[in-house]
């Protein structure tokens, strides 16, 4: 664990695009919210955002959760029982970063497959299902796909891949869950309606906290039905709100304000990049499409401490890759110094 607090004002922060504070527009519409307690279903911005959210999805309900994981992990919870085998990406988020829950918390079978940029190939999908009434084998009843995806450099459903999935999970009687932590990025990029992508799955999540730049919370829709199951669970992981209408609020205010924006993070990540493409010591191993841009160099531990000299922030997500991500924050001037620093230590 380590923080930047003090320095933040000066610090140009690409590590994450949850790094974001929020905006004073957004800190107004928190401090002006009407709240309730949620726990009994008593606020009325926590309901008037789960409702929207829902409409917009085109689903029959939303849940409003602490975190990207516990909506996965509700979502996991609620459309699957302990034993079954779940089909994701070996590059998904729930498998290599939301420590262990799969396996801890739903006591579900990871069956992981490769996957280009975190895309799953549906023949892959369909050879990877188990439907047997041998009783030698956990039985397949999820397939969790990533929209955009992280580990794969942002990279975006294609919308005939994500309806090919769901009409594969159809045929085999299985559920599909959508990690959609950044689905905002894909729509915006894509032009794929947000609805079009909702509707190829049984659930979806998505994070208020990362490029939409609210502090806190995702949001978890579905059928009523799996969603007052995952409303249990979240009571029973303890992430049972109060008065989070002052969350929901900043969610809202996001939704208004902050969607259409996230082009500039593509613009910027874009940008970024193609400065850099060809510089001595910087290899870009896959492509960027939104606003996240991995680089391969020769030691990314000492990278990333010779960029945070010169005021960059950046991840190493292996000894020989760096990932930078754009978000709310960053400006243009910010990209220049970033610039200036990966060439300053080429
Ligand atoms: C694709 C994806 N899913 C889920 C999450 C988890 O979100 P949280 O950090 O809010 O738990 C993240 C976080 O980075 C993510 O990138």
């Amino acid at each position: 664990m380590s923080g930047h607090t003090r320095e933040t004002e000066r610090l140009v922060d690409l590590r994450s695009d949850t790094v974001t504070r929020p905006t004073p527009g957004m800190r107004e519409a928190m401090a002006r919210a009407d709240v309730g307690d949620d726990v009994f279903g008593d606020d009325p911005t926590v309901n008037r955002l789960q409702e929207r959210v829902a409409e917009l999805l085109g689903k029959e309900a939303a849940l409003f959760v602490p975190s990207g994981t516990m909506a996965n992990l509700c979502a996991v919870l609620a459309l699957t029982r302990p034993g079954d085998a779940v089909i994701l990406s070996d590059d998904a988020h729930p498998f290599n970063y939301e420590s262990g829950n799969l396996a801890m918390v739903a006591g579900v079978l990871p069956r992981t497959i490769p996957a280009q940029h975190g895309i799953l190939n549906p023949e892959a999908v369909r050879e990877a299902i188990i439907r047997t009434e041998d009783h030698h084998f956990a039985q397949t009843t999820l397939i969790e796909i990533e929209n955009t995806t992280n580990r794969g450099g942002g990279a975006i459903y294609p919308i005939e891949t994500a309806a090919d999935i769901f009409a594969l999970a159809r045929e085999n009687g299985l559920r599909v869950h959508c990690d959609g932590a950044r689905v905002f990025n894909a729509v915006v990029e894509s032009d794929v309606p947000l609805e079009e992508y909702a509707k190829h799955c049984d659930t979806i999540s998505f994070c208020f906290s990362k490029g939409l730049g609210a502090p806190v919370g995702s949001i978890l829709a579905g059928d009523a039905e799996t969603i007052d199951r995952a409303h249990r669970f979240r009571k029973m992981l303890g992430g049972g709100m109060r008065q989070a209408g002052v969350l929901a609020a900043a969610a809202l205010y996001a939704l208004d304000h902050h969607v259409d924006r996230l082009r500039e993070d593509h613009r910027r990540a874009r940008e970024f990049r193609a400065t850099l493409e060809g510089t001595k010591g910087l290899a870009f191993p896959i492509p960027s499409p939104t606003n996240i841009v991995y680089i391969e160099v020769a030691n990314a531990p000492r990278k990333v401490l010779s960029l945070q000299k010169r005021g960059v922030l950046v991840k190493a997500t292996s000894p020989t890759r760096i990932r930078v991500v754009f978000h709310l924050d960053i400006t243009d001037e910010g990209i220049s110094k970033a610039v200036k620093a990966f060439q300053q230590t080429a």
